[in-house]
């Protein structure tokens, strides 16, 4: 099977997929990267390599850059997803694509299963969302929208980073309370999507760590176990923040827990628990 993943090892998901790449698959990722806004690039290359699946790792995730710079995330985040399943389409390839929690909005606490309403509160949601419209119309069987949330790796930049830097730096930090989801190793999703590629998935399903936590529960944890493992040699004051104590230019949900139990069916593939998850990538930094 020939897959081609868009996206460049830069990013979280793509390296962690060039690296959890199963045997019997030949691994298609052009250098330099394709960029995947550029229709004709994109329809020229994807005829050349001839893929039997694609899988799109690339989009734009800076959630809060995105209130300001719409036109380019929906370009990446939408119209690139339409160029895409084009080209997938006239070469007869699968195409595995990666959506987002923050297409939900508002909760009534209960983990959101797939076909619960959409409504997302922030640029970056309507643009993901998008995305998956354009997919669904146009590959509605020969393709599968994989939504993740709360990604973090031990290549690249994510929060898991971001708070051992801070913590190291500083000895304390202050973080928000009041957003609960499902921290989630790109490794384990780049696994999921090993299968759901293997499997031809179609539709949309659900992939994240199991559990739920709030940034500050994830905080919390990180400090224990970075601790436990010596990449942290401090004692760190973790502060619960509200949400109003620390603003954003985008909104984010409270509650974006997404409901697994389908896609464990469906891929004959469990989540481990976040934190089992979070010790292994940190793991990974000692
Ligand atoms: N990170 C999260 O917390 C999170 C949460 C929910 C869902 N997701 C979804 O998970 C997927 C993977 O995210 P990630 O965490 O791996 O993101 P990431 O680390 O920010 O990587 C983004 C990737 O997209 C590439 N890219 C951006 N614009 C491109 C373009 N025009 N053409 C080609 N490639 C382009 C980047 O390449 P360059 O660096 O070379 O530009 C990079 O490889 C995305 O679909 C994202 O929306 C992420």
């Amino acid at each position: 099977m020939k897959v081609f993943i868009t996206g460049s090892d830069r990013g979280q998901l793509h390296w962690e997929l060039q690296r959890t790449c199963p045997q019997g698959i030949e691994l298609q990722s052009p250098a330099p990267r394709l960029d995947i806004t550029d229709r004709a690039k994109v329809r020229q290359t994807v005829q050349d390599l001839r893929p039997d699946v694609i899988i799109n790792a690339a989009a734009y995730t800076n959630v809060d850059k995105a209130e300001s710079d719409a036109e380019q995330a929906m370009a990446v985040n939408a119209d690139a997803v339409e160029g895409l399943a084009q080209a997938a389409g006239e070469a007869g390839a699968h195409l595995v694509h990666v959506s987002t929690d923050f297409v939900f909005g508002a909760s009534n606490g209960a983990p959101f299963d797939e076909q619960a309403p959409v409504a997302p509160v922030s640029v970056y949601g309507r643009t993901k969302l998008a995305g998956e419209q354009v997919l669904h119309r146009l590959m509605p069987d020969t393709s599968v929208c994989v939504r993740t949330a709360w990604v973090y790796s031990a290549h690249g930049n994510n929060f898991v980073k971001t708070m051992l830097r801070v913590m190291n730096a500083t000895g304390k930090v202050g973080v928000i309370a009041d957003q609960t989801g499902s921290p989630t190793w790109a490794n384990a999703l780049a696994r999921a999507l090993w299968r759901a590629a293997t499997l031809r998935s179609t539709g949309t399903l659900h992939w994240t760590g199991a559990g739920v936590a709030s940034w500050y529960d994830f905080a919390v944890a990180i400090h224990e176990e970075a601790r436990l493992l010596g990449l942290i040699d401090r004692e760190v004051a973790v502060t619960p923040l509200t949400t109003e104590q620390y603003p954003t230019p985008a909104a984010r949900p409270h509650y974006s827990v997404l409901e697994l139990t389908r896609t464990w069916q469906s891929l004959d593939y469990r989540a481990a628990h976040w934190r089992e998850d979070l010790r292994c990538m940190l793991q990974e930094l000692t």
